[in-house]
């Protein structure tokens, strides 16, 4: 099934670096009605958009999410942080330093800070010390130097906000999958009137653009959401705020969470999924911890996605990237043997990718949906009836 070629909204970049007021950049509410739109496929794993589509563009900017969009994501995911003054943006790292032109601004050279992050001290341009409007002075670069570069200094950060914008307004139902970001460093540094907290921010946010309802309700499915997040404190408080499905993440077997300092073993033990499923819908694990990983080479797979499974628990690994740089050896450098090994062997209900297309054209062409009379394995069945129609003739 042939999707539209992609035709850069070249206009539309210009005035995304333009207008940089920290307004929203669509009207509210949303413009676009829900009732005409092709709903949220559910028919196979998911393929979300890790940070929109920085594969190509860089991160969790409003052209990497457009883009994943029109490459056929089923939900577009950012990290949430905040800036000082309380402002929730789209972005990955606490500090400014790797992927903005933070170092060319000199009259900001005097915020450099040093905090201590998950019991490390890291230096750098925090997130936290500047305001919206600050932020909103910089560009945003690619992180990786072996991907395309020319979109470095384009594109601003985004708000939490204008992030729902983007997938509110799609033509068709796209969900999204933010993140509470490092709450602890978060709710160290930002205070909000009222004695709100990051959380209360973060989900007061979804509840005025309307996202409500637990996983595949009939809300939930005009406008699907899972929320994220590495501290399972975070969930379980906000449990108390909304039946939103949330996702409890997975780091490496050598990082306690940020929160409660509990280890990988403990937090993926069968006691602690029992209890954890109380209030998530699933479990985002680090793929290398599902599958382990030595030399390079994948080794025996664990238990992990079965147990999952058994606690009604979905299980979306992270992080999918073409390049060879991250693909193991067993993949002999192709992304799809990786996607397949995936979705086909191990059995997972979700791919985190930098690369949605890689993803959303190997599931167009390994699972057409039955009823889709013009899917490409539709045709090619018909082609291969009518063949052999011809050759039993002869
Ligand atoms: C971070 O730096 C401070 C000040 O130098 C020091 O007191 C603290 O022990 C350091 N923390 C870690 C985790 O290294
Ligand atoms: C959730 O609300 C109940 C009832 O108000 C309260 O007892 C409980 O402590 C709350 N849980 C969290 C995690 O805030
Ligand atoms: C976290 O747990 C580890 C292992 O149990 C312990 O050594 C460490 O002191 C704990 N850290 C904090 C900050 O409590």
């Amino acid at each position: 099934m042939a999707l539209p070629q992609w035709v850069f909204p070249f206009g539309l970049l210009i005035f995304l670096t333009v207008g940089c007021s920290g307004r929203p950049f669509y009207p509210l509410p949303s413009k676009a009605g829900h009732e005409n739109k092709q709903p949220l496929q559910t028919f196979r794993p998911y393929n979300i958009a890790h940070r929109g589509s920085n594969g190509e563009i860089p991160e969790e900017t409003a052209a990497a999410y457009m883009r994943a969009i029109e490459e056929g994501a089923d939900f577009i995911e950012s990290d949430i942080l905040s800036s000082k003054d309380g402002v929730l943006i789209c972005f990955h790292d606490v500090t400014l330093d790797d992927t903005t032109d933070v170092a060319k601004h000199k009259h900001f050279a005097n915020r450099k800070r040093t905090y201590e992050v998950q019991g490390v001290n890291v230096t750098g341009f925090f997130t936290v010390d500047f305001t919206l409007k600050e932020l909103k002075s910089l560009r945003v670069n690619q992180r990786y130097p072996f991907r395309d570069q020319q979109y470095n200094g384009k594109f601003s950060i985004i708000t939490f906000e204008e992030f729902i914008d983007i997938a509110l307004d799609a033509s068709r139902v796209v969900g999204i999958y933010p993140e509470i970001k490092n709450p602890v460093l978060i709710n160290q540094h930002v205070k909000w009137p009222g004695g709100q907290k990051f959380e209360d921010k973060f989900v007061e946010t979804l509840k005025k653009y309307g996202y409500q309802g637990s996983y595949l309700s009939k809300h939930w499915m005009k406008q699907p959401v899972f929320i994220q997040s590495f501290a399972p404190t975070s969930l379980v408080y906000i449990s108390n705020l909304t039946d939103l499905p949330k996702i409890l993440l997975i780091d490496d077997v050598t990082v306690p969470t940020q929160d409660t300092n509990q280890s990988f073993w403990e937090i993926t033990s069968d006691p602690y999924l029992d209890f954890i499923k109380n209030y998530v819908v699933g479990i985002g694990p680090w793929k290398d911890t599902v599958v382990p990983v030595i030399n390079n080479y994948l080794q025996e797979p664990t238990d992990l996605v079965a147990r999952a499974h058994a606690h009604n628990l979905q299980v979306h690994p992270y992080t999918y990237r073409n390049e060879n740089q991250f693909l193991h050896l067993n993949f002999h450098e192709d992304p799809y043997v990786e996607f397949n090994y995936w979705l086909n062997h191990i059995g997972v209900d979700g791919l985190f990718t930098d690369f949605t297309g890689s993803l959303h054209n190997f599931q167009e062409w390994t699972s057409m949906e039955d009823n889709n009379k013009k899917g490409a394995s539709n045709l090619l069945h018909e082609i291969a009836l009518m063949i052999s129609k011809y050759n039993s003739n002869v």
